[in-house]
């Protein structure tokens, strides 16, 4: 199950992406908005709480740009957010840092693009090895800055 999530900016994507995973047997869990113009951290916290709990093993967060959602995500403790734009960040975000939270920009892509991003992060595991010393020292860092 996927979480995803958007704010007034990003509902006609969000809308794409949850068909767009439906039509390939991915269910998932809409946390708004509907519609309705929203603060975009209200949406990341609600997104990122159905991971930290376990409900869902990844999310998807669309906002304008794709950033207010990832700055807001990326302050939740065991959130990984990675803010992508082209398919090569998609991938390599997934490799090597575990990332468990897809941002995107609804005024930056076209939908083409945007459905790419979701299948690459959606589809590419993380490597380990190596980069799993680099994830853990991130969570490191969660811990210190508490
Ligand atoms: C909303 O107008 C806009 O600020 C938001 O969608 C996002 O781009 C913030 O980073």
């Amino acid at each position: 199950m996927i979480a995803i999530g958007c704010d007034h900016a990003g509902c006609d994507m969000k809308k794409a992406i949850i068909d767009a995973l439906s039509e390939k047997g991915l269910e998932c869990k809409d946390m708004g908005c509907n519609g309705e113009r929203c603060d975009y951290p209200v949406i990341a916290e609600a997104v990122c709480g159905e991971i930290i709990s376990g409900s869902c093993e990844k999310g998807i967060l669309v906002c304008g740009t794709g950033i207010g959602m990832s700055i807001a995500a990326n302050k939740i403790r065991g959130i990984r957010a990675a803010h992508c734009s082209d398919s090569f960040s998609a991938r390599y975000t997934r490799l090597h840092n575990d990332s468990n939270v897809l941002c995107l920009g609804a005024r930056i892509l076209g939908e083409g693009l945007a459905l790419e991003l979701v299948d690459i992060f959606l589809s590419t595991d993380f490597e380990g090895g190596r980069h799993q010393k680099r994830v853990d020292l991130i969570k490191e860092l969660e811990n210190k800055n508490n």
